[in-house]
């Protein structure tokens, strides 16, 4: 395999409103995080990715962008950015923004121009369509919601948007919508960034014609991404999208794909690949409802260990996996992928060490490395995201009481994530001086960054000391390269797997179950990490309590 400068590095996502408030308006910014720039390096971190910080009106968290070319004011300047794109380059750390190219704001200027002439060159940006019978174009269902297609007053047209109608979708089949966005990602490339995370990208090529497809609810609606799914020529936008952009630069790009082909993963992370990396969603997915949140299935060990042992043997001959077990659109991971009785420290360490050192790039979300939790909303006001909103008032129209429907927003919001950074039992957990834009976890006195810190048992130790070996001088290599083997696939309870190369071979075993076991090793073993003091290896034995994970070399 062709060596890139990104293999072997961990990254971490930042989601700026809730990482470190610099200026008491309680939204972080820019300045908290060049503040915050060792801590992440002490912590081992190589790429930071963050998230929207572009002009936007924040309908949907800066995801709608209304001018590509600005920051924020409410992160800051361009002068604040370009600072910490060198202050990161001193401690030879990457910087990675969002590209959000499927859809802009609806204030945007370009979307401005083509409501004013929907028919002129603007209006050849986005598209519009006319109604069919006094009915929208189509019938397909928005991500949040409600018809993908919004009327445009005093015309018969309708302009499409996948997510929020505030998001209106990009043309991409117009070569100068195309033109317009390279032009901006060499912008930033030429400043000096490492790289973009690529957001909602299976969504910019739509099906010809919008044909209707059989409804699959009770609105009369269907889900949008069988338009998607359908649509051929994708692979036309990615190759030109990486060759007029991201390969003249070298950059590292990691890819937000949902619903790729079967047979296409070489195409897409492969050696010659449109991307560097994707997202791994494959485990995630396994807790996703039918018809929304209220109707998901939950966690549910095997299902979700077959899918993560699948995705890893995918991917080991063809490219890399960027794994998480948590995001910004997803609960928190210590709330979601541990069975009650391991929703504890040592429970958190065990899917620590089984996520990080899977083949790929592990990628940490803000506040995973010191354990945070969902958060309890006490009523629905107290929310701020525009899909919890949604997915409450679906709850509820399929029957649910308000109080069921809380619940299912207590385990699925995308709030849960974004709860304030915890740094310190101080007030506002040292998030900001002044009042912070959403509600911070109640257990921030006991969960902070500097509590953990000087904890040598707490979760954020152990995460420090996991990271350095995996990228360690011993063992660096093994975990970067090394091919991914299951292991003990008949023990219950049990996720195991080697991680080998002709030069070593290392077991990762965790026990998820609640009670103890053991199991035999294949020889004398030497353990170079454990998250308890009870995991024992007795010559070839090895005995792992409830929620003990070891990793071995053998
Ligand atoms: C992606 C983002 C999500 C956003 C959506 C629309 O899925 O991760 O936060 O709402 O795209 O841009
Ligand atoms: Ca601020």
């Amino acid at each position: 395999m062709k060596k890139q400068w990104w293999h072997g590095k961990v990254a971490y996502q930042i989601y700026p409103k809730s990482f470190c408030d610099s200026n008491g308006d309680g939204i972080g910014d820019i300045k908290g995080i060049i503040g915050k720039l060792d801590y992440l390096k002490g912590l081992g971190i190589d790429i930071i990715w963050i998230s929207p910080i572009y002009q936007s009106p924040f309908v949907d968290q800066g995801y709608d962008i209304s001018d590509y070319y600005k920051i924020d004011p409410a992160f800051g300047t361009m002068e604040d950015f370009d600072r910490l794109l060198e202050e990161a380059k001193k401690r030879d750390m990457y910087i990675l923004m969002d590209l959000v190219i499927n859809h802009c704001s609806d204030r945007h200027e370009w979307f401005q121009k083509a409501l004013e002439d929907p028919k002129g060159e603007y209006g050849k940006y986005f598209y519009f369509e006319k109604g069919k019978d006094g009915k929208a174009p189509s019938n397909y269902r928005s991500y949040f919601g409600g018809s993908v297609w919004e009327p445009v007053p005093g015309t018969d047209l309708y302009y499409l948007h996948l997510f929020a109608k505030e998001q209106p979708d990009l043309n991409w089949e117009n070569v100068k919508v195309r033109e317009e966005l390279f032009r901006m990602v060499n912008w930033w490339l030429d400043k000096g960034l490492a790289g973009f995370r690529i957001d909602a990208i299976m969504n910019i090529k739509k099906t010809d014609g919008f044909p209707d497809y059989e409804p699959d609810g009770e609105d009369g609606l269907v889900r949008c991404t069988r338009m998607i799914e359908e649509a051929e020529g994708i692979g036309e936008f990615f190759r030109e999208l990486k060759q007029e952009t991201f390969a003249k630069h070298d950059a590292f790009t990691v890819a937000e794909v949902f619903n790729m082909k079967e047979g296409e993963l070489e195409k897409f992370v492969g050696e010659e690949g449109y991307f560097s990396t994707m997202f791994d969603f494959a485990p995630l997915c396994t807790t996703l409802g039918e018809n929304g949140w209220y109707d998901a299935p939950g966690y549910e060990f095997f299902r979700w260990r077959k899918a993560l042992m699948e995705s890893q043997k995918e991917c080991r001959k063809t490219g890399f996996f960027a794994n998480i077990i948590e995001n910004h659109d997803e609960p928190r991971g210590a709330s979601t992928y541990l069975p009650d009785y391991a929703q504890n420290d040592d429970g958190t360490k065990m899917l620590a060490t089984t996520s990080v050192l899977l083949r790929g790039l592990p990628f940490l979300y803000q506040g995973q490395e010191i354990g945070m939790k969902n958060c309890k909303m006490e009523s629905i006001d107290e929310y701020n995201d525009i899909d919890t909103k949604n997915q409450y008032k679906i709850a509820l129209e399929a029957g649910l009481d308000e109080e069921a429907a809380m619940n299912v927003c207590l385990k699925h919001s995308r709030d849960n994530a974004r709860t304030p950074m915890q740094w310190s039992a101080g007030e506002n957990a040292g998030f900001t001086t002044g009042k912070p834009w959403l509600k911070i976890n109640p257990d921030y006195k006991e969960r902070n960054v500097e509590a953990e810190e000087k904890d040598q048992s707490s979760v954020l130790s152990y995460y420090k000391e996991l990271l350095a070996l995996r990228k360690s001088e011993d063992y660096g290599e093994v975990f970067t390269y090394g091919d991914f083997v299951p292991a003990y696939e008949g023990e219950e309870m049990l996720l195991a797997y080697y991680r080998q190369d002709e030069r070593k071979k290392v077991l990762v075993a965790a026990n998820f179950g609640k009670g103890e076991t053991s199991f035999l090793l294949e020889k004398e073993g030497k353990e170079i990490l454990k998250n308890r003091k009870d995991v024992l290896l007795r010559e070839k034995e090895l005995i792992l309590p409830g929620c003990g994970v070891a990793v071995v070399e053998l």
